[in-house]
């Protein structure tokens, strides 16, 4: 295996990786067809076995505190986009991407590194086990056809919502939880360097 720098011809391999990296956790359905591309600066690794791409990471940086981390005390990173393929799994594979994306981070003076991740407890424990720690969460709200219209009130005739993605930042997330069928708790992890 080997770790390496994307380029812009992975960029159909490194979709396919991600997506099916994806398909058993709570994020199955967030399906890029081209891969995100930064406003800021970025570690973009991949890693490669027999010239598939097996992993990835992204992490967008700052330069001026604030710009790109929720927290702001100081300059920091956000991990974008990290998975491995299910076959590649417990191999080590996402923790030596980790540990060159901090190296690669550190020689740009970079402190700590922010992540937000849905609630599949694996990847939660992944993040912990590797120093990260907790900070805050908010609810990530999926409502469908009836569902919607407790949250939205259409301005346009015949017109009708069928789906609806939402934040819920409040307090009274237990009550939320119950009155909707696909809630995401979205935890925000933080570690520093
Ligand atoms: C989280 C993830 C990147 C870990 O990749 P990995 O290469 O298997 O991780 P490593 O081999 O470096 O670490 C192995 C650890 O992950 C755990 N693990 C990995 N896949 C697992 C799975 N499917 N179920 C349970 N535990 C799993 C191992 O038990 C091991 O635990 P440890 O913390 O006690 O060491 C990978 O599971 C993944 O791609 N998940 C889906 C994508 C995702 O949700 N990304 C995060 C969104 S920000």
């Amino acid at each position: 295996m080997i770790i390496r720098k994307y380029t812009d011809s992975d960029n159909l391999q490194w979709v396919r990786c991600r997506v099916l990296s994806l398909l058993d956790t709570a994020y199955f359905d967030n399906v890029l067809r081209e891969k995100e591309h930064y406003q800021n600066p970025s570690i973009e690794l991949v890693a490669e076995v027999d010239g598939k791409i097996i992993g990835l990471i992204d992490v967008e940086y700052e330069i001026e505190r604030g710009t790109v981390c929720y927290y702001n005390k100081q300059l920091g990173g956000v991990i974008r986009n990290l998975a491995v393929l299910p076959e590649y799994r417990k191999l080590g594979i996402a923790t030596v991407l980790l540990n060159e994306a901090i190296r690669s981070l550190k020689v740009n003076e970079i402190e700590r590194v922010e992540v937000w991740t849905r609630d599949d407890k694996w990847v939660n424990d992944w993040y912990k086990n590797r120093g990260f720690s907790f900070k805050k969460f908010y609810l990530h709200v999926y409502t469908e056809s009836d569902e919607c219209d407790e949250i939205v009130k259409v301005k346009v005739e015949k017109l009708h919502v069928c789906n609806c993605f939402a934040h819920y930042v409040g307090e009274n997330t237990e009550e939320i939880k119950s009155k909707f069928k696909r809630i995401h708790k979205c935890n925000l992890y933080e570690l520093y360097l």
